[in-house]
């Protein structure tokens, strides 16, 4: 285990030693490398690891207490699903712009809407 304490350095309660955020997966496959510490380089890692290098401890969620022994297949699935999580449209988005206009701009339309 890395010598990053975690949220018990915030904290100072043993019981969150070891303890990071859950982080968003949203473009997950644009933002390696991988964890607080970015030990991992590529997503297949991050598999493996949830699959079959789970070193359990007592501040680890009880959702991953144990390996996933997850197949060659699910492995995969598990890879193509991640990697459906790229937004292209927001990555490619200019500043400022987007679905959802600010305030100002919304007052602008619905003006024009009512001329
Ligand atoms: C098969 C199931 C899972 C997959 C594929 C998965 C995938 C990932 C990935 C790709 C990251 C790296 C995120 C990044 O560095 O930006 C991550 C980190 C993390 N995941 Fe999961 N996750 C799974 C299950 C879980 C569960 C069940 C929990 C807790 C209940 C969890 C808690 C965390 C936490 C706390 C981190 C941050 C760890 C750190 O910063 O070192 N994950 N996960």
């Amino acid at each position: 285990m890395s010598k990053d304490p975690g949220r018990e350095k915030i904290t100072g309660a043993s019981y969150d030693r070891g303890r990071f955020r859950v982080v968003t997966l949203r473009n997950i496959a644009l933002t390696a490398p991988y964890m607080h510490d970015g030990r991992f380089a590529t997503l297949e890692e991050v598999v493996d690891h949830y699959s079959d290098h789970i070193v359990s401890s007592v501040t680890m969620s009880p959702f991953i207490q144990g390996n996933l022994n997850l197949t060659a297949v699910e492995k995969k699935d598990l890879l193509y699903f991640l990697r459906m999580l790229t937004d292209s449209s927001f990555i490619n988005e200019a500043a400022g712009g987007g679905p959802c206009p600010n305030e100002e701009s919304d007052r602008v339309h619905e003006g024009q809407g009512r001329e």
